[in-house]
C-alpha cells in the first residue's frame, strides 16, 4: 500500500484555506490538519464579495494558513508528496494569489505542483468523507453554484444541468437583503421560513414546465421583490408575520424545484446508486430533507458530508489533488490561474 501526504491550497472566493491530507490508495483518506479563514467581516459592508479586497486578504493570509497546517500537522514540507492548489474557476486574484504561492512552495521544496478545478473539489468531496464509488451523482448548489454532475472518475465529469442565471445561495442572499434580514441569507431565511405559513404566497417554481435538469432562479426573486411591495403599499410596512411567510413561501419554491430536478437527474442516470450534495444550500434542513425524500423514491443512497467540507476548504482541494496525482497529472510553473473553467 502506498500513501500519499499531500498539501491543499484553496483561494478562489472569500475562504483562505489550507489543509495537509494523508491519503491511503486502500483506505479512508485521513485529515492531518486544516484551516479555513473567511472574510466575511472584510466584505459585510458591500452587500458581497469585493474581488480587489479579498485578493489582497488571501495574498496576506496564504503564507500564515499554510504555516499553521505545517505546524499542527508537525511536519515540514520535506514531509508532502506534492501541493494540489486550486487553480480556478473563481475571482482571478484570489485564484493567483494561491497558485504564486503553491508555485513558490513546490519550487522551493522540489515538489510536484497540481492543479486542481475547485468545483472537482467539491465533486470529489464524498468520496473523501463517505468513501462513495464511482459513478455517482452529484448535485452542487452554493452561492455561486448549481449543477447536477454525473462523476465517474476525478477526471470524469458529465454536467446535466444547472442554473442558467442565479444560484440558490445567492437567492436566498438576496431575499435576506430584499426583507433586511442578516447576511448569509441562507440560515436567516431558513429560520424565518421555519415559523411562516409556505402557502401565503403562489411563488413561481421556475422552469419546472420544461424537461431536463437546468434551472432558473432570478424569476424567484423578482416575485419576492413584487409581494414585499404589494405589503409594503397596502400596509406601510413589514410585520414579523409578513416576513416569515414571505420566506417560507420562497424556501418552498427553492425545495420543490430542487428536488423536481433531482429526481430528473436521477431518472436520467438509472445506473447510479448514490446521490451526494455540496455547498452551503445543502446545509438547509427542508431542502436536505426533500433530497433526501426523492433519493428514498428513487432507491438510492443519500449522502450530505459535514458542513465544514460542504462548503469552501481545502482539505477537498488536497484530496482531489492525491486522485489526480495518482491519474498522472503533473503541473509545472506555466500552470495558470483561470476565471472561468468548465468542468
Ligand atoms: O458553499 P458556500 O459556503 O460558498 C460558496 O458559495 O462557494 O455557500 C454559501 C451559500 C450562501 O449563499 C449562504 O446563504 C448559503 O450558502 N447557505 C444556505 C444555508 N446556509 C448557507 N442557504 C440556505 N439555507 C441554509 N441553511
Ligand atoms: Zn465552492
Amino acid at each position: 500500500s502506498n500513501t500519499l501526504t499531500i498539501l491543499g491550497i484553496e483561494s478562489s472566493c472569500d475562504d483562505t484555506a489550507a489543509a495537509i491530507l494523508r491519503v491511503p490508495d486502500d483506505g479512508a483518506p485521513q485529515i492531518l490538519a486544516q484551516t479555513v479563514q473567511g472574510q466575511g467581516q472584510l466584505h459585510a459592508d458591500f452587500g458581497g464579495v469585493v474581488p480587489e479586497i479579498a485578493a489582497r486578504a488571501h495574498a496576506e493570509k496564504l503564507d500564515i494558513c499554510v504555516a499553521e497546517v505545517l505546524r499542527d500537522a508537525v511536519l515540514g514540507l520535506q514531509g508532502m508528496d506534492a501541493i494540489a492548489v486550486t487553480a480556478g474557476p473563481g475571482l482571478i486574484g484570489g485564484v493567483m494569489s494561491g497558485v504564486m504561492c503553491a508555485k513558490g512552495l513546490a519550487t522551493g521544496a522540489g515538489l510536484p505542483l497540481i492543479g486542481v478545478n475547485h468545483l472537482a473539489g467539491h465533486a470529489l468531496t464524498p468520496r473523501l468523507t463517505d468513501g462513495v464509488a464511482y459513478p455517482y451523482l452529484m448535485l452542487l448548489v452554493s452561492g455561486g453554484h448549481c449543477q447536477f454532475l454525473r462523476v465517474g472518475g476525478p477526471q470524469d465529469f458529465t454536467r446535466l444541468g444547472g442554473t442558467i442565471d442565479d444560484a440558490p445561495g445567492e437567492a436566498f442572499d438576496k431575499t435576506a437583503r430584499l426583507l433586511g434580514l442578516p447576511q448569509p441569507g441562507g440560515p436567516s431565511v431558513e429560520a424565518e421560513a421555519a415559523l411562516g405559513d409556505p402557502a401565503r404566497h403562489a411563488f413561481p417554481r421556475p422552469m419546472l414546465d420544461r424537461p431536463g435538469c437546468d434551472m432558473s432562479f432570478s424569476g424567484l426573486k423578482t416575485a419576492i421583490l413584487r409581494a414585499r411591495d404589494a405589503i409594503v403599499a397596502d400596509k406601510g410596512g413589514l410585520t414579523r408575520q409578513d416576513r416569515r411567510d414571505l420566506c417560507a413561501g420562497f424556501q418552498a419554491a427553492m425545495q420543490d424545484v430542487l428536488a423536481e430536478k433531482t429526481r430528473r437527474a436521477l431518472a436520467a442516470c438509472p445506473d447510479l446508486g448514490v446521490i451526494a450534495v455540496a455547498g452551503g444550500v445543502a446545509a438547509n434542513e427542508a431542502i436536505r430533507g426533500a433530497l433526501m425524500g426523492v433519493a428514498e423514491a428513487a432507491g438510492v443512497r443519500f449522502v450530505a458530508p459535514p458542513l465544514a467540507l460542504c462548503t469552501d476548504n481545502a482539505a477537498m482541494i488536497a484530496y482531489a489533488g492525491a486522485e489526480l496525482y495518482r491519474a498522472g497529472q503533473r503541473d509545472d510553473m506555466t500552470l495558470s490561474a483561470r476565471p472561468r473553467w468548465p468542468l
